[in-house]
């Protein structure tokens, strides 16, 4: 079963995007589960709690998000072993990118993240920080109601958003999205790409054979 993340800069609408497919994942015969980062859990619940303050030490938060994740990867691996297609909003890639980009080495967080294996395939939606943070302060957006946290300013996202881009180039697992445009037309694309991979893994099966992703990515 596959192991999907879905990345992006905040208000680029991973979780919209995360439960549309799922649920077509479902409709397909196949077992989802949908999961995020940072987690509910208890390391999870404190670094959201740290992220309503402003100067928080980003070295500090790295490791916490890397502790939550050596918990999460457990949930994850024991789902994928039970047949689940598993799909997570944010993964590790997200501290490259966030942590990164508030000056932390990015070799350093792949070595505190080391522990954690790669995603089958990572769909990162990709998104102008300008128009993201629009969505997120737009009257209709349940986020109006909630605390703004530290990490959702735009000169900041903008830097984050150059590290995704960056790991797009670098990373073949990367499939850039345009999440500009809408939520119909964002899940189309994600879809497409995904079909070829389910096609091409059902074919593969079929033949017996082990498959390899790479031919695909
Ligand atoms: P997220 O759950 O996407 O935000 P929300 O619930 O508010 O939609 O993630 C919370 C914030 O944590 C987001 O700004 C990104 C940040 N983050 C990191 O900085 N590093 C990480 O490793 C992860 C997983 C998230």
């Amino acid at each position: 079963m596959l192991f999907i993340a879905l990345e992006g800069i905040d208000g680029s609408g991973k979780g919209t995007q995360a439960k549309l497919l799922c649920s077509w994942l479902r409709d397909k015969g196949y077992s989802c589960y949908l999961t995020a980062e940072p987690t509910d859990n208890n390391i999870g619940r404190l670094i959201r709690k740290y992220l309503k303050e402003d100067n928080f030490d980003p070295r500090a938060i790295a490791l916490l998000f890397a502790a939550d994740r050596s918990l999460h990867i457990k949930d994850i691996l024991s789902k994928l072993h039970s047949d689940n297609m598993v799909i997570t909003e944010r993964y590790f890639y997200s501290s490259l990118a966030y942590q990164g980009a508030l000056g932390i080495n990015i070799d350093w967080l792949e070595e505190i993240n080391s522990f954690a294996p790669e995603a089958d395939i990572v769909f990162y939606l990709d998104i102008e920080p300008e128009e993201a943070i629009k969505r997120m302060t737009s009257l209709s957006s349940f986020r109006n109601t909630r605390e703004k946290e530290s990490y959702e300013k735009e000169e900041f996202l903008r830097r984050v958003r150059q590290n995704y881009l960056k790991f797009a180039e670098e990373r073949e697992k990367f499939n850039v999205i345009d999440a500009s445009k809408s939520i119909r037309e964002v899940q189309t694309d994600i879809r497409r790409r995904l079909g070829r991979i389910l096609s091409f893994i059902e074919e593969e099966k079929k033949k017996g054979r082990q498959t390899r992703l790479e031919d695909l990515l």
